[in-house]
């Protein structure tokens, strides 16, 4: 079966500037697709052409087997779209945003009143009906973002860091509703900074960094490829890091210096611990954890602040 999303060479140039520099993806029927990347990378960019908001600069692209730049409208009434910024309409209710937002779909009134209250239940919004969209929590805005981005039943879901700026709860009910989104069949591209809710969620992704592509696969693919099993961290005393570090080199694949912490990436933590106190360096704190996607991610897009 074909992608529900299919992109070869796609590219995004703002004048001489190249946001998207030719990436090639493809997003089928039912997974739970993510983009990861630092500030800058390319994301929204990227989803901005796929929600054909914004026109593909070169490449091709399709989206549900049409091109947005023929049929934009077709497959925009297809997509649910929950962009980066929130953009509701604070002055309505937030009953008022939904209905309004499902009129440009051409929905008839009783479906949709029918409709608004049935998403404000999803997302647990229903004791909020009438208040004012500016009296909201940020989390709530960003829950009736979702909501309005399912007035139209959508078969694609573009969430632009959905979870972005939210308390833990709120993160942990939206995670919910995209799992029981998932669950009905609902195709989910995503974009996020959070590596534990690229691990929980994601079935495929993609690390972009500077407009391309720099790994692809599931969550487990990516950390047997790019980090080892396991990780020591061993907190020295300031300053000594370094000459601390020379020390224990031998006992890692690899070896990262932070200014609080040595990394010691490795197949066995435990085995690397025990190396490590044999040698009398009993470091105040040690830390033997799993790797996770945020070593990656830091791996491979660096941990230099871009911007
Ligand atoms: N309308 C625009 N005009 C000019 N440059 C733009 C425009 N939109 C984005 N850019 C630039 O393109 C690059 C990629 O931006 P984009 O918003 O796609 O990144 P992102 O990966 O979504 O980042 P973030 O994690 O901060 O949301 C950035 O350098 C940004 O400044
Ligand atoms: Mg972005």
């Amino acid at each position: 079966m074909g992608a529900l999303i299919e992109a070869r060479g796609l590219t995004k140039r703002f004048d001489s500037f190249v946001a998207v520099a030719g990436i090639d993806v493809d997003v089928f029927r039912g997974e739970v697709f993510g983009f990861l990347g630092p500030n800058g990378a390319g994301k929204s960019s990227t989803m901005r052409m796929i929600g054909c908001v914004s026109p593909v600069s070169s490449g091709t692209l399709r989206v549900l087997g049409m091109d947005p730049a023929v049929d934009g409208p077709r497959i925009r009434a297809r997509l649910g779209v929950c962009p980066q910024e929130n953009w509701l309409d604070e002055e309505l209710t937030v009953r008022e945003n939904l209905l309004i937002y499902g009129r440009y779909f051409g929905l008839p009134r009783r479906t949709l009143a029918d409709r608004a209250a049935e998403l404000l239940a999803f997302v647990q919004l229903t004791d909020k009906a009438d208040a004012q969209v500016a009296d909201l929590s940020g989390g709530m805005k960003r829950r009736l973002t979702i909501a309005r981005a399912l007035v139209n039943e959508p078969e694609i879901m573009l969430l632009d860091e959905p979870t972005t700026g939210l308390d833990p709860q709120a993160r942990h009910l939206v995670w919910d509703r995209l799992i029981q989104l998932r669950q009905e069949g609902v195709t989910l591209v995503l974009t996020t900074h959070y590596m534990d809710e690229a691990e929980q969620l994601c079935d495929r992704l993609v690390v972009m960094d500077g407009g391309t592509i720099v790994a692809e696969g599931s969550p487990l693919d990516l950390i047997r490829a790019h980090a080892t099993r396991e990780v020591v961290e061993l907190r020295f005393v300031a300053g000594r890091q370094q000459a601390l570090a020379a020390e224990v080199a031998d006992l890692a694949d690899r070896v990262e210096v932070l200014p609080d912490r040595v990394l010691l990436y490795t197949q066995d933590g435990d085995a690397a611990a025990n190396a490590v106190h044999q040698r009398g360096l009993s470091p105040p704190g040690i830390l033997v954890r799993r790797s996770s996607l945020e070593d990656v991610f830091l791996r491979l897009t660096g941990r230099t602040l871009v911007d």
